[in-house]
């Protein structure tokens, strides 16, 4: 309390100091050391007031201390990193934006803002079930209300019980509340076939702080000794950055364009051979489903990438964070880690792997969550224990996105009250709200292929182009899926 009244006295001071004279400022100064409290607390405020006051005497004189920290002593690695997502287009953007909200034109009506995968900034609506669950876990008097059904209570009581002092608002353990790593651990075992342990879990504030996390236990090393890191080019600009600033070695290796961004393996031992005339390749990164360029790995390329990574002794860091966006039905996504297994004993037991996954994705697009984890496999014990250190240093990811992320992997089952709200679309069949939406928002109509019979699990849409004569005309019927896989390849790059 005493702390608090001698901040609002502070924040109260520094208004008036800005609307005084210097000499005012020097009486006023002096008032207050007369008539304030006990000496320490009167020597502290004494001090504010000097520096506020000698801020406000310098402005008022032209001079201003010199800045310790400058663009000269900026951190070099800092200034070296760009990530294009948020870069000086995205800011021109910006500027566009309030120029137009002035009153000023352009050829256009709006900026569309098509330079980051923010599905909620974009109008998608959050998947209420998820939603529910952190709600009460936030607010748990809302566990009586008769609005939420029991199995979101369930979920959200279960959580709470993994979180001191059963409060969302508290610390967790650094890598995580054990129920959501034990949650993810069984949600992985289901997708692969395959164990997992949830001692392998590691929470994170995003994929994003997963990836420069391991990414710095990685770097070391200086001249040619110094740790590369191979990334697919295109890549998610995020590698590039971390690499900048960390001062390691970019290693590219260039995705086949002509064969819709496949990974080709010729193509690794090139830039690894080059690479190792300069820098001590150690780990090799792999974006699968990929961004920007939305080609999913075959089994058999990733077989190969392990294969590589295992006779080259590379680290393996795979980001899944894609997994659940695969749209063609000729693409499955194979996570890094079934794939090791099936490889044999040899493999699986010996090339060091670290897995990522994000809230940020998938059908949630939760991206403000700030919610990830990561599987890690194969790490030296003494190793682990330097990066339970090292996640220790920033306490713990958020409690809300560990929540949510819990969710994800652990969505409602059939005999579940939610299931059938969950599994909605609005109401509507998917073909349906597809048409619907590209009504809505592009004026376009064209009909949902239900009214014409489809494969279960399949949909399509119908749309018709009459020739000039309107005596012809063709029919499309293009399956939606497919169409949309399709368009994130051509469009994303
Ligand atoms: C390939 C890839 N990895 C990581 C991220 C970062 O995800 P997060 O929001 O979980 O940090 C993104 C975000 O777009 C991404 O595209």
């Amino acid at each position: 309390m005493y702390r608090l009244q001698s901040l609002a006295a502070r924040s109260l001071i520094a208004g008036a100091l800005d609307q005084c004279s210097p000499l005012t400022l020097t009486s006023f100064t002096g008032v207050r050391h007369k008539s304030q409290g006990p000496p320490v607390e009167k020597y502290g405020q004494m001090r504010f007031i000097t520096a506020e006051a000698k801020v406000a005497t310098e402005r008022l004189n032209g001079k201003m201390r010199e800045r310790t920290l400058t663009m000269e002593t900026l951190n070099p690695q800092v200034k070296a990193v760009e990530y294009a997502v948020r870069g000086p287009i995205v800011i021109k953007a910006g500027e566009i934006e309030r120029y137009m909200e002035e009153g000023g034109t352009k050829p256009f009506s709006e900026v569309i803002k098509a330079n980051i995968g923010d599905a909620h900034a974009m109008g998608q609506q959050p998947i209420t079930f998820l939603r529910q669950v952190v709600a009460l876990c936030t607010f748990p008097e809302l566990m009586d209300s008769p609005s939420f059904p029991e199995d979101v209570k369930w979920r959200a009581r279960r959580i709470l019980e993994g979180c001191g002092g059963h409060s969302l608002g508290s610390y967790s353990a650094s890598p995580g509340v054990e129920c959501i790593r034990k949650d993810i651990a069984a949600y992985i075992e289901q997708r692969d076939g395959v164990p997992a342990d949830w001692e392998n879990i590691y929470l994170t504030t995003g994929a994003s702080d997963g990836i420069m996390t391991v990414l710095r236990l990685l770097v070391s090393g200086k001249d040619s000794s110094r740790t590369g890191v191979m990334i697919p080019i295109p890549q998610y600009p995020l590698y590039s950055a971390a690499i900048s600033e960390m001062d390691a070695v970019q290693v590219n290796y260039y995705l086949d364009e002509d064969n819709c961004w496949a990974l080709d393996i010729n193509e690794l031992h090139r830039a690894f051979q080059a690479a190792k005339q300069h820098c001590q390749p150690r780990v090799i990164c792999i974006i699968n489903p990929g961004n920007p360029t939305g080609q999913v790995q075959s089994k058999k390329c990733i077989e190969e990438v392990l294969h590589f990574a295992y006779e080259e002794n590379l680290f393996v860091m795979s980001d899944e964070v894609y997994q659940d966006n695969v749209y063609a039905p000729d693409c499955q996504f194979h996570s890094f880690k079934k794939v090791l297994y099936e490889m044999g004993p040899e493999y699986f037991n010996s090339v060091e792997l670290a897995s990522f996954h994000s809230t940020s994705k998938g059908y949630t697009g939760e991206c403000g969550f700030r919610g990830g984890y990561m599987e890690v496999i194969n790490m030296d014990p003494e190793v682990k224990a330097q990066l339970v250190k090292l996640l220790s240093v920033r306490l713990c990811p958020p409690l809300a996105g560990q929540a949510a992320m819990d969710v994800i992997v652990n969505p409602p089952q059939p005999d579940e009250h939610s299931f059938k709200q969950f599994h909605q679309a609005l109401g509507m069949q998917p073909d349906m709200l597809y048409c619907l939406r590209l009504l809505e928002e592009t004026g376009i109509c064209v009909v949902p292929g239900s009214g014409f019979g489809q494969k279960d699990g399949t949909y399509h849409f119908r749309k018709v182009t009459l020739n000039m004569h309107m005596s012809h005309y063709v029919v499309f019927l293009s399956q939606i899926n497919k169409t949309a896989q399709k368009t994130k390849n051509d469009s994303s790059y």
